[in-house]
């Protein structure tokens, strides 16, 4: 039988949404003993440039006491021609039960499990998925707001080549908030629309009326140079700065996966903001990916 793999939130059932984040609250609240994951080798395959998420994988896998081998791609045989299908089949061979992967491509991770014994973990495939950040922000709103359902949640910026916002979506939905997206058409088709899914061009018409705002990061080595939007046009209609903030709601909080750039989505008025949960976010992120590998390798239970 095929192991269990987590490439995008559409693989879990919102029950077991609640559940990861049910055991990461626990995790959190309670270090659970180092040996989780005993004996349980995990690969770090990572294609792409990463901070946030590989180190917090990192520490993660150590917390449950797995076995960790980070694979540099340089050092990988897919450069010298091996397929996916070929490095998978010999990193299982040698007893590897969970790849963690990021690749530029969209897809990758999915071409992976496809012949991998084993679990794997998309920690983020081109403008696809990111299915373990959407589960840190969820975290992150139901540790402020003690629930999920009906929460009002804006997510601004470029919407179309943003993995984030594409599985943030899938688990907002999954779990009843109400999401809407903001920007403009460049970033933001309408073909966006979708169930459960308001869009938005006016952002100050939507700072009053919601819980919680996520910013993205303009992915600029994503973008075609003839859809990007001038980045003065983006920061005068979109950007978050003191005169935005005012204009949130008390109580509302703020959210950016990072790596944010200064001046152009947030002015660093963003910063000294009460609300600003980027800290936040980004410690959830151990405390998730923790969870993720101990559901996937040891059960839901
Ligand atoms: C994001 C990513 O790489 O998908 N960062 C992250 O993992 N926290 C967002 C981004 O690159 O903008």
């Amino acid at each position: 039988m095929r192991e269990r793999s987590l490439l995008d939130l559409d693989d879990l059932t919102s029950a077991e949404i609640t559940g990861i984040l049910e055991r990461a609250r626990r995790f959190h609240d309670d270090p659970p003993p180092r040996n989780l994951l005993r004996d349980v080798c995990v690969v770090n395959l990572f294609f792409e440039a990463s901070t946030r998420t590989f180190t917090s994988f990192a520490i993660a896998e150590q917390r449950v006491g797995a076995d960790v081998v980070a694979l540099p791609p340089g050092s990988s045989s897919l450069g010298k021609g091996e397929t996916i299908a070929d490095t998978a089949i010999t990193l299982a061979a040698m007893g590897v039960r969970v790849i963690v992967t990021r690749h530029p491509e969209s897809g990758f991770p999915y071409r992976l499990a496809e012949s991998f014994a084993g679990h794997v973990i998309n920690a983020g495939d081109g403008r696809h998925a990111h299915p373990t950040q959407a589960l840190l922000d969820l975290l992150t709103l139901q540790t402020e707001f003690g629930k999920i359902a009906g929460l009002r949640v804006a997510l601004v910026g470029d919407i179309l080549h943003s993995r984030v916002a594409r599985s943030n979506i899938l688990g907002l939905i999954a779990l009843g908030a109400e999401v809407t997206l903001v920007g403009p058409h460049t970033l933001l088709p309408e073909a966006m629309q979708r169930d459960g899914v308001r869009i938005a061009r006016d952002l100050d018409a939507v700072l009053p009326h919601i819980d919680a705002l996520m910013l993205l990061r303009i992915q600029r080595e994503r973008i075609a140079a003839a859809v990007l939007p001038s980045l003065d046009d983006y920061a005068r209609n979109y950007r978050l700065d003191a005169r935005r903030l005012e204009a949130l709601a008390p109580g509302t909080i703020v959210m950016h996966p990072g790596p944010y750039n200064r001046g152009v989505e947030l002015t660093e008025d963003v910063f000294a903001f009460p609300g600003w949960r980027y800290a936040q976010q980004v410690s959830h992120g151990v405390f998730v990916r923790m969870a993720v590998l101990d559901f996937l390798v040891n059960g839901a239970a």
